[in-house]
């Protein structure tokens, strides 16, 4: 890891364990270089290829235009001759938009700066670095800050901005994004994460055609729909081979990241808020922060770039807001929720009875969902009075909690803090405090509108009523859900010429507002939620570790969801519970144990009502809660290899963790659907050491081995990884669809 300065040049040079990274001053310019590769410090101005053609400014101002519109920029600016989608678009007093940025100075110093109000990665002077380069647009007086922080031993970079006025007029700033990667188009495909509710995070992957291609969320929230990242791949790459550019936005609420193929083949990839629906009044001296982007180049596959994505975000981003949380690096208790096992009908008798059967059978925390509050006995109503209802929570809060932890569970809760339901009587009390457009009846969803969270006294307000409910009894986690979008945006507080900050200042409010929760409470394990897996992102790793994936719990499309989720994200983040069948859902019936296969792969819990499930699926819990603790550390801290997929075969899926030391790894195989006649399935393994022995052990009799070598399987890791194992599906273990198996593998 290193960032340099070749002076002679005018490089800035960043360099990770494997790649490097290089923009230079050209003229009073900022342009892009390279990224790729890991490459010597040598002088590779000539890779931008500007002075191909007489068209650099300093040889031929007169056609300046030509050169703006064709030259690979760093933090390219509209309204002045470039016209493919730019970083920043702004707008003076007078009404004008351009801005052209010059080079001012830079700095390079150890450690890694925090973002004020925002989520962002976290380093230490050991073990970070960061290069700042200041540009200023000479007119306005506005002032860029970019900035690059790199981390030892991860092959990512870490890209923001911060705007400053040091004009004498307010600017408004109606674009401002993070990030741009302006580089040559080498038949790249992009890959990105589309889905709908209980459909999140599913792999897309697509040609790159003339034209901007992109994707972006105007809901308030990163969204079930589309994601806030995406890769450049080559037309070949795959897990294991092939280059990879992979970028992720660390921000809750709307985002664009878009690629554009221009004229001349180049690729401007985008990344930042969205514009849409974003101004920001800038006035004289005030300054505003734009959220971080990380960028990740692996030239071994897409397996190579999730190990980046992994690493970076758990050791330098989650539970950032806190780092002394007690969950940040450690195992979490495995839960058991009511959503699935009861919905709305719920009272202290119930929950108590799924709590004692939960106790006998390993299961460490029961958590009550949606319904415990105000007079909430279904969707409709009640959203904002955050007080306990004692009709159904008999004998209080208190009383169930010291119940349940008599039974030797922990205790969670379900809020939804951002919401407020028409009917509440904090609506009734204060109307102007959800989203809406004055005159405009604001359009419902799920029966609820969304509190004006820009505003601080409502922030506070729903703070305190949450902080009563959490300190009032032994209260261990919190499920923060957020179960609609934002539309009709208008703010009865904001100005006039302020109402386009209404989604930025929303965010910063749900941000303030969870950084009051980890401060306050650091023993809690939050768990972030949005109808499912609406707001699965990295911004909200920064203030819980783990994130409620979706609501579709069915073993099979949890898979997919699953296979998307952890290209880029942490296993253990993944928020993943066995649920009852048929599954709720889609109606599928899977078994038992599959469905505790599956779940292994995340955080692991239960949604299911215990009492009532089918006596040989209860009979399995317990061996399953034991399979959880022996490989959680695995799940935790291992590298993640996908063997083969679901999602491309449509016939079986296989992963693989393997601890970081090698000495461990577990495989979970998922035979989906059935096939008669057919061979053993090749399955090769990764990431083991070569020369090491291995010792095979499987839960299930469906390894294809020679007769006599049964009982004890050992073999190289390199024969693991090069022949492989081969799964025979036939075998009776393996009879039906949905059937699965795990194997361990330890060195000897
Ligand atoms: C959302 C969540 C569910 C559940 C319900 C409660 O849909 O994703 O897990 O908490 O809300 O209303």
């Amino acid at each position: 890891m290193g960032i340099s300065y070749l002076e002679k040049e005018q490089i800035f040079k960043i360099d990770t364990m494997n790649s490097s990274y290089a923009c230079a001053i050209v003229e009073d310019f900022l342009m892009h270089v390279y990224y790729g590769r890991k490459i010597s410090d040598d002088d590779i101005r000539y890779c931008m290829r500007i002075y191909e053609n007489p068209f650099t400014p300093a040889l031929n101002n007169r056609d300046r235009g030509v050169f703006l519109d064709s030259a690979p920029f760093e933090y390219p600016t509209e309204g002045v001759g470039d016209y493919r989608n730019g970083c920043l678009r702004i707008r003076t007093m007078e009404g004008h938009e351009g801005c052209s940025l010059s080079y001012v100075d830079h700095r390079i110093y150890k450690g890694k700066p925090k973002l004020e109000g925002l989520p962002s990665t976290y380093g230490s002077e050991e073990d970070s670095e960061t290069l700042e380069i200041v540009l200023k647009d000479a007119l306005t007086g506005l002032v860029a800050k970019l900035s690059y922080s790199v981390f030892d031993g991860i092959d990512a970079i870490i890209r923001s901005v911060s705007l400053v006025n040091e004009g004498d007029n307010t600017i408004f700033l109606d674009t401002v994004l993070s990030s741009c990667l302006d580089i040559d188009n080498k038949d790249y495909e992009l890959i990105t994460l589309h889905g709908g509710w209980a459909r999140e995070r599913h792999i897309d992957r697509v040609p790159i055609g003339y034209g901007v291609h992109e994707v972006s969320s105007v809901r308030g929230e990163s969204s079930h729909q589309m994601h806030p990242f995406m890769a450049l791949v080559d037309q070949n790459t795959t897990y294991t081979d092939g280059n990879v550019y992979g970028f992720s936005f660390v921000y809750s609420g709307n985002f664009l990241s878009s690629v554009e193929r221009s004229q001349q083949n180049t690729l401007r990839c985008i990344c930042g808020i969205n514009p849409k629906g974003f101004s920001w009044k800038l006035n004289k001296a005030e300054s505003f922060n734009a959220p971080e982007v990380v960028m990740v180049y692996s030239s071994c596959g897409l397996d190579e770039m999730t190990h980046s994505f992994h690493d970076l975000f758990r050791d330098h981003l989650i539970c950032g807001a806190n780092r002394s949380n007690k969950y940040k690096d450690s195992s979490r208790p495995i839960l058991i929720n009511n959503w699935e096992a009861t919905y709305f009908d719920f009272d202290t008798d119930k929950l108590i009875a799924i709590a004692k059967e939960a106790a006998k059978n390993g299961i460490e925390m029961l958590v009550m969902d949606d319904g415990w509050f105000g007079n909430r006995s279904s969707d409709n109503m009640a959203l904002g009075d955050w007080f306990v209802n004692e009709d159904k929570i008999k004998g209080g809060l208190k009383y169930l909690v010291d119940e349940v932890n008599k039974c030797g569970l922990k205790f969670g809760i379900w809020v939804e803090p951002e919401m407020i339901s028409p009917d509440s009587d904090l609506y009734r009390e204060h109307p102007d405090w959800a989203i809406a457009i004055p005159g405009r009846e604001a359009t419902l969803l799920r029966n609820q509108y969304v509190l004006d969270f820009s505003r601080k006294e409502i922030v506070d307000e729903i703070y305190s009523r949450i902080k009563r409910i959490l300190q009032s009894a032994n209260i261990e986690y919190v499920k923060w859900d957020m179960n609609r979008g934002l539309t009709d945006i208008g703010s009865y507080a904001l100005k006039n010429d302020t109402q386009g900050e209404l989604f930025h200042r929303y965010m910063l409010g749900v941000y303030e507002m969870q950084q009051r929760l980890a401060d306050d409470f650091p023993g809690i394990l939050l768990e972030n939620c949005s109808g499912g897996g609406a707001r699965f992102d990295p911004g909200m790793f920064y203030y819980s570790p783990q994130i409620w994936c979706s609501d579709d719990t069915d073993a099979i499309e949890r898979l997919i969801i699953q296979e998307g989720t952890s290209l880029v994200y942490p296993l253990a983040t993944m928020g993943a519970h066995v649920s009852d069948c048929p599954n709720h859902t889609v109606g599928r019936v899977t078994p038992f144990e599959t469905r505790g296969y599956v779940a292994l792969a995340g955080t692991f819990g239960y949604e299911l009502d215990i009492t009532k499930i089918p006596e040989d699926d209860r009979n399995m819990i317990l061996d399953q809660t034991k399979m959880y603790h022996k490989y959680n550390d695995l799940v935790r801290n291992g590298d993640y290899y996908r063997i083969t997929s679901y999602r491309e075969n449509h016939l079986n899926d296989c992963t693989q963790i393997v601890s970081k030391d090698k000495s461990r790894s577990v495989v979970t195989y998922i035979k989906v659907l059935s096939r008669p006649n057919c061979r053993s399935v090749n399955i090769k393994l990764r990431g083991l050491d070569s020369n090491k022995v291995y010792k095979v052990l499987c839960d299930k009799n469906i390894l294809s081995v020679n007769k006599t070598e049964e009982d004890m399987l050992l073999l190289h890791g390199d024969t693991l990884m090069n022949a492989g194992l081969f799964i025979n599906e036939s075998s009776p273990d393996l009879y039906g669809d949905f059937k699965g198996a795990l194997i361990e593998l330890v060195q000897l």
